[in-house]
């Protein structure tokens, strides 16, 4: 009976989905999307929501739109007029966002960063999905969190925005590490009180000391700018992964020298915006098939 139950349930999803799929495919009227940026020609945003939306029949319009600090309130509000209804948001735009919104997440009101915006009722809604998108690359990646030593090297936004998902695994250790070491010190400090309601020990990292980490993410620029990348010496560790994507980073050549396994960023990339995805159409689309045209 139970079985039976069960069975006739997913009936119900495929039935309900397909009909969502058929409806889709009847609205000509393209929903309208768009990431914001600066700069943004080089984004991979528009290509993988419009390869998501196909996986469900939807008509996106999502378009790179390049945006400075300087004119984002602005271009926000004529995207409302414009019937826009959702934005991802990239660099130099998250903390901006996160001030500017109408509404937040709890999430992104911790993290004070926003990745996706939702237009409801003429009101900004500020989500982050970066966090998420990170853990679910790694977990996909067979690379567990869960009572494990982690190393995240930065403290700046990229950083900060991840902490509620990492922490959230429950590893046991998140050491912290940043060339200017008096913003670790803050960072940990903002992030302490999660931190142990997780039974998550929050360390700054002690280069006398000798650890091998299971985890090292690195969450620093450091391969945007011109300035040479500046790390700790002698670092350790099982799995290295760089937020960042598309070159070989000064990060991943260590690992690569350790002998280590690394990873760069993409996927974050990817299961970011397949939960940003997710937030706009309730619709979970997947993800194993979009590297093939990236
Ligand atoms: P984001 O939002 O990308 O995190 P950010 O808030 O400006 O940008 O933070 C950039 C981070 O990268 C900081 O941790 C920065 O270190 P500092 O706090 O010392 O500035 C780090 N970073 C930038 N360039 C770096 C480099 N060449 N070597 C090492 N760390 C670097």
């Amino acid at each position: 009976m139970n079985k039976m139950h069960q069975i006739n349930s997913k009936i119900l999803i495929y039935v309900h989905q397909a009909i969502r799929f058929i409806i889709n495919k009847m609205t000509k009227l393209k929903k309208k999307f768009a990431v914001l940026g600066h700069p943004i020609s080089h984004s991979l945003s528009p290509k993988i929501h419009q390869h998501f939306a196909t996986q469900f029949g939807i008509h996106l319009d999502y378009q790179p739109i390049d945006v400075e600090s300087t004119n984002f309130k602005k271009i926000l509000s004529g995207l409302k007029q414009e019937g826009y209804e959702g934005l991802n948001i990239t660099l130099p735009l998250k903390n901006l966002a996160y001030e500017i919104c109408d509404e937040l997440s709890p999430k992104a009101d911790y993290t004070k960063s926003v990745n996706t915006i939702s237009i409801k009722n003429n009101k900004l809604i500020g989500d982050t999905t970066d966090g998420l998108g990170l853990v679910t690359d790694l977990l996909t990646k067979n690379v567990s969190l869960e009572n494990k030593k982690i190393l995240v090297i930065g403290a700046g936004g990229a950083s900060n925005g991840v902490m509620c998902d990492l922490i959230s695994q429950r590893p046991q250790s998140i050491f912290l590490t940043n060339r200017t070491i008096t913003k670790s010190h803050d960072m940990s400090e903002y992030w302490s009180s999660l931190a142990k309601d997780n039974n998550v020990l929050l360390n700054i990292l002690n280069l006398k000391e000798d650890i091998t980490f299971d985890l090292i993410i690195n969450a620093t620029s450091s391969s945007l700018g011109n300035d040479s990348a500046i790390f700790p010496e002698n670092l350790n560790g099982y799995f290295w992964y760089d937020m960042m994507y598309g070159k070989q980073t000064p990060f991943l050549l260590k690992a690569e020298q350790n002998k280590a396994k690394f990873s760069d960023g993409l996927g974050m990339l990817v299961e970011q915006a397949a939960a940003a995805f997710n937030i706009w159409h309730h619709q979970k689309p997947d993800t194993k098939s979009i590297y093939q045209i990236l």
